[in-house]
């Protein structure tokens, strides 16, 4: 096909036909005045309209290392040409071995075996199931009950979605798993404009205590939290509360699970929230900045303990009856070891620690700009809250990022927040192009 006939046979960026539904979107309102992005590069999108764009959410929270990194698109052309594709079924290839020991040795000492996905919601039900199995193998199936949190955002499985905590997402789709029980979201108004972690409420985490005496701590499986909420608000965990979580996890024989589809890969200054906040969990759920979003997957990290556990029984016995189709794929695991080199050899994460101070200010250099009501942040993570308007929710946070978009900033509304992630490789200017064009938005509307 030559050239002319190839472009000539491509639909136009802004072309979008009848067939795709997307993902959260509301289809008919996109169709109206679709955003379209054709290329990326570093900090920015390049839009249909040809316009360069600042990714302020790092895409949808993965792109930590910023867009079309050369050594991890050359790693996946590399991969797909050698080995385009294995089983992981009683099969596999190297790529997933390294990639694992890899993880292994990044991750907090002692979680050491990892079970690979596609996703951060596969991860989720996977480590759901794993919890379940654990106490089983050890004789306990009785211990089946979950706890999630308020907010909490744990991806679109029904396991996920059963310990999530964000209600307008489980409405439609009931009845969802059984024994399921909640916190409460640990913030109240006395924590707005708090710099990173709230210094109060550290005893938000007793009320697990009086959650599991309701529950039978004997039958309660595994509580999951993202260390810090992330798609549910940015709420970053008051000080001891999750020191807190822990001990009682423990004293009870339950499995915490550490949600770091969002804070892992540097979020905040560390690999892993985990060990930028010094509390260990059983199990860590990841996706996202693993691969640098290049190429879906995820994984579960998980400790000895838990692993061990499993390896009982007749060696030629699977131990886990679970798995994807696509577990550990070969341009998957190319991506992820490439983007593991990029976070070293450009000490990303550390520059994310350096940096998230700078980040701080800028954010908190909005308080008492028109409607804003908080803003939250730890490492390069925050949100600004907007008031909503009477009978309007959503209406503010939609009008600011679009005001944004067309200024050349891409943040995220979530209903009248304004959630931004940017890539770990920002600059401190653009730092203040982002507060710049929010700051510009709330004083243009009303
Ligand atoms: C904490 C957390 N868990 C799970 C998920 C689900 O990940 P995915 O969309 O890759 O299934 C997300 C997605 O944003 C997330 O933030």
């Amino acid at each position: 096909m030559t050239a002319t006939a190839e472009t000539a046979s491509r639909p136009l960026a802004n072309d979008i036909g009848n067939s795709h539904w997307l993902p959260f979107t509301a289809m008919r309102q996109f169709r109206s005045n679709p955003m379209m992005f054709v290329g990326a590069e570093g900090m920015h999108y390049i839009a249909a309209d040809g316009r360069r764009v600042l990714d302020a959410m790092a895409g949808l929270w993965c792109v930590n290392a910023g867009h079309a990194q050369p050594r991890i698109v050359e790693a996946i052309r590399e991969a797909a040409a050698r080995l385009d594709f294995v089983s992981s079924f009683k099969m596999s290839h190297p790529g997933t071995f390294e990639f694992a020991d890899r993880l292994a040795n990044v991750a907090p000492e002692g979680l050491n075996h990892v079970f690979f996905t596609n996703s951060g919601s596969e991860s989720v039900d996977t480590a759901l199931k794993i919890a379940r199995g654990y106490h089983r193998a050890r004789g306990d199936a009785g211990r089946t009950k979950l706890i999630g949190r308020a907010k909490g955002y744990h991806g679109m499985g029904f396991g996920g979605l059963s310990v999530g905590g964000i209600g307008r997402h489980k409405r439609d789709f009931g009845p969802l798993l059984p024994d399921v029980a909640h916190l409460t979201l640990p913030y109240d108004r006395s924590m707005v404009f708090s710099r990173g972690q709230p210094s109060t409420g550290a005893t938000y985490a007793d009320e697990l205590e009086t959650l599991l005496q309701i529950n039978d701590p004997t039958t309660v499986a595994a509580v999951i939290v993202e260390p810090v909420i992330g798609s549910g608000g940015v709420y970053p965990p008051p000080v001891e509360y999750l020191d807190r979580v822990r001990a009682i996890c423990s004293r009870h024989g339950i499995l915490l699970v550490f949600d770091e589809v969002i804070t892992g890969f540097g979020r905040l200054g560390r690999t892993f929230a985990s060990q930028a906040l010094g509390i260990t969990p059983d199990i860590i759920t990841c996706a996202k900045g693993m691969t640098n979003g290049a190429v879906p997957m995820g994984g579960v990290i998980v400790s000895e303990t838990v692993f061990d556990a499993f390896m009982t029984g007749p060696p030629e016995v699977i131990e886990l009856f679970h798995g994807y189709t696509y577990s550990g794929h070969p341009l998957a695991c190319a991506a992820g070891l490439a983007t593991l080199d990029v976070y070293e050899e450009f000490q990303l994460f550390e520059r994310a620690a350096a940096m998230a101070p700078t980040w701080e200010s800028a954010l908190h250099g909005l308080r008492g700009e028109p409607h804003i009501v908080d803003i939250r942040n730890i490492g390069i993570l925050g949100v600004v809250e907007l008031a909503s308007r009477v009978g309007e929710a959503g209406a503010r946070g939609s009008q600011v990022a679009q005001m944004c978009y067309e200024s050349g900033i891409l943040v995220r509304a979530s209903g009248d927040l304004i959630v931004l992630s940017p890539p770990l490789i920002i600059e401190e200017d653009q730092m203040g192009q982002i507060v710049d064009a929010i700051r510009s938005a709330v004083r243009q509307i009303h």
